[in-house]
């Protein structure tokens, strides 16, 4: 029996992204084979999407949660995260921090707190009329009567991340929790005109290559306008303390092929990347990625959302770490974008 070639399954990954190709392509360890894999992804990214590096301005205005998560720091079983929900007043100062950097897009984030609607409308109201500003929201799974009172509110965009697409390991890393709930969730949030992203981690206990060939899979097939991939970080106070952390060059061959097959998706070199023994996120541009999120959430504060430990960024201030991702950009061949930089992808454009 002929192998095809190591070209030929990457020219047929980019056209059609079969399960075992993926699986092979992820698989490589020659630093020939890895190159000629990231500069593909760079190419697509480029021709698709603009060499550009685009800003997304985070707020992490809540780190209460319900949930237990075996790998989230905040799983509401750790007692020694000391939790706060920030104000409106306080929400509005980080909006306004971020408009006057430039920046197009707030993502509002926390863990899936009980606040009320009514409280996270009159924001997104505030912001949306004050400023000129898309809105990404991240909070998780909620009733479909919220996601559709956020968006009338002015909310553009929503982020959540998949974890995992296969049903089994989804539910072994999330307890009491379903997949089947949280794809009807990003099933009516995509019904409702919002933007959607969603995402993984790379390398947490039970997942294997097959696993994220199938994520892969998943982001294509659903169409995602946004996809964040990170590296599994280990954090003490969780059932997976003792678990080793995600590998880098996994976690960059997952980004290069997601950007290989999805094509024009928003793909964050995430703040995961930037978090391991030093900041990976150069490499992540150089697989492919093309957004950076800089965090404005307050010093006091961002230290508390401790989701992995030793987060990137978590001892400076927005402002403060934006100064170096103008080199980050110039290191990456990107230029800095700071516009809201709506989906590319058809489905929306056609909605708008
Ligand atoms: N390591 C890496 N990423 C994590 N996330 C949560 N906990 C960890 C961890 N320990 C990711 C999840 C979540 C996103 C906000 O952060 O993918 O969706």
């Amino acid at each position: 029996m002929v192998y095809p070639s190591f070209d030929a399954i990457l020219q047929s990954v980019a056209t059609s992204p079969d399960l075992e190709n993926l699986e092979a392509l992820l698989c490589i360890d020659d630093t020939q084979q890895m190159e000629k894999l990231f500069s593909l992804a760079r190419n697509i990214r480029d021709v698709t999407s603009g060499k550009r590096m685009v800003l997304r301005g985070l707020v992490e205005f809540s780190n209460y949660c319900r949930n237990t998560c075996f790998y989230c720091g905040l799983n509401r079983t750790n007692a020694s995260v000391s939790r706060y929900r920030l104000s409106e007043e306080e929400i509005l100062a980080c909006a306004h921090d971020i408009a006057a950097q430039g920046i197009g897009t707030i993502v509002l984030q926390s863990g899936e707190d009980a606040f009320t609607s009514l409280y996270l409308s009159k924001i997104v109201e505030k912001i949306k009329d004050r400023y000129n500003l898309a809105l990404t929201l991240s909070v998780g799974e909620r009733p479909a009567s919220d996601y559709r009172d956020w968006k009338l509110a002015g909310a553009d965009r929503y982020l959540m991340r998949i974890e995992s697409s296969d049903k089994k390991l989804y539910e072994s890393i999330h307890q009491g929790r379903t997949l089947s709930s949280r794809i009807t969730c990003l099933d009516v949030l995509r019904d409702l005109g919002y933007q959607v992203g969603s995402g993984i981690m790379v390398g947490f206990p039970g997942q294997t290559v097959s696993h994220i060939a199938q994520d892969i899979k998943f982001f294509c097939e659903r169409d995602f306008d946004m996809i964040g991939i990170g590296p599994f970080i280990p954090h003490e106070q969780t059932p997976f303390r003792s678990s080793p952390g995600g590998d880098l060059l996994l976690t960059l061959k997952t980004i290069a092929l997601t950007r290989i097959t999805t094509k024009n998706a928003w793909i964050p070199s995430t703040t995961a990347l930037g978090s391991l023994d030093r900041d990976c996120r150069l490499d992540g541009l150089q697989a492919g990625a093309n957004v950076i999120m800089p965090n404005f959430t307050s010093l006091s504060c961002k230290k508390k959302y401790e989701i992995y430990p030793n987060k990137e960024g978590s001892n400076m201030r927005g402002s403060e770490s934006l100064a170096s991702l103008s080199s980050l950009a110039r290191s990456a061949e990107l230029v800095v974008d700071g516009s809201r930089c709506d989906s590319l992808k058809k489905s929306y454009i056609q909605n708008l």
